[in-house]
């Protein structure tokens, strides 16, 4: 049973993108996400709309994190948050220092095998910020910050700390064809929540970050999104189209330093009884209408 695990319940709350140019990324993601933008005392800059937000650091790129070092999870309430504390204290996994200053108190970061940190935390009481929505998001469609997906060379440490340590849920597999016979994961697909998945992994040559993305409420939106990128000259990147894993529609875009954001509907919602499923490693996996984004 998916409620089991010790995770069950947590949302990604926000991720931390560095660049070597950080007030130009930031103005991407405020006039393409209509966000707004506040500085951070850590000297980070914050972006945030109406359930989204993402913190833009000074480049503290490694070849470990490729940029993007951080992805943080909102557990409901300071209870569940501790019970996941003492659950991973007693598998003897190292907490280190939360790393982002918009989680309250208790929060704590954990290092997977590449080396990026997953924190784990609970929203401040009072958000400083939710007074100073920007204004170019009344009549907007929404976007709701809700998957972070990375690339990784070592695919099988990488779901074994992601699974067996950190509890979240698989839903998808994709699988490849190996010459010699047999078959060979590609890709893992895991939730959090009922939502199909909430964090996900690709097999690639390096680890490095994959995208992450917004969920809307409708196809019209994705529209209005699209129409929104096209005001502002941002060439759709991947996409539109529909995903085999999680069925939702989609386009992507790039922002300036390569990372890919991913506008999603309908994103399916699985029941916990659902038993883990197999998708060939094929274009028409990643994308039923069209051209896939082959990541291997
Ligand atoms: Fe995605």
């Amino acid at each position: 049973m998916t409620m089991n695990s010790p995770l069950w319940g947590a949302e990604l709350d926000h991720i931390r993108l560095d660049s070597t140019s950080p007030a130009q990324l930031a103005a991407f993601y405020r006039n393409a996400f209509v966000m707004a933008e506040h500085p951070l005392d850590d000297g980070t800059t914050l972006l945030h709309g109406e359930n989204r937000r993402l913190i833009i650091g000074r480049d503290g790129r490694t070849e470990a994190t490729g940029g993007q070092p951080f992805s943080a999870f909102r557990f409901p309430d300071g209870a569940r948050l501790e019970a996941y504390k003492a659950h991973l204290t007693a598998r003897g996994v190292n907490l280190m220092p939360c790393p982002t200053p918009l989680f309250a108190s208790g929060a704590f970061a954990v290092a997977d095998p590449d080396g990026r940190q997953m924190v784990f935390g609970v929203a401040h009481d009072r958000d400083e910020f939710e007074d100073t929505e920007p204004a170019g998001q009344v009549g907007h469609p929404p976007g709701r910050l809700q998957h972070v997906v990375v690339a990784t060379a070592d695919l099988a440490a990488m779901m074994a700390f992601y699974e067996n340590t950190l509890g979240f849920v698989p839903t998808d597999h994709v699988l490849c064809d190996n010459e010699g016979g047999g078959q060979s994961l590609t890709a893992v697909f895991y939730r959090s929540t009922p939502e199909h998945h909430s964090f996900a992994m690709f097999l690639s040559d390096t680890a490095r970050p994959d995208h992450h993305a917004y969920e809307v409420s409708c196809w019209n939106d994705i529209r209005d999104w699209a129409d929104h990128m096209a005001g502002l000259e941002i060439k759709l990147w991947w996409g539109p189209g529909r995903h085999g894993p999680g069925n939702n529609l989609f386009f992507m875009v790039e922002d300036p330093d390569g990372y890919k954001v991913e506008i999603s509907a309908e994103l399916e919602s699985m029941a916990d009884t659902d038993p883990i499923r197999q998708w060939p490693h094929t274009e028409r996996s990643l994308n039923l209408w069209g051209p896939g984004w082959m990541r291997s």
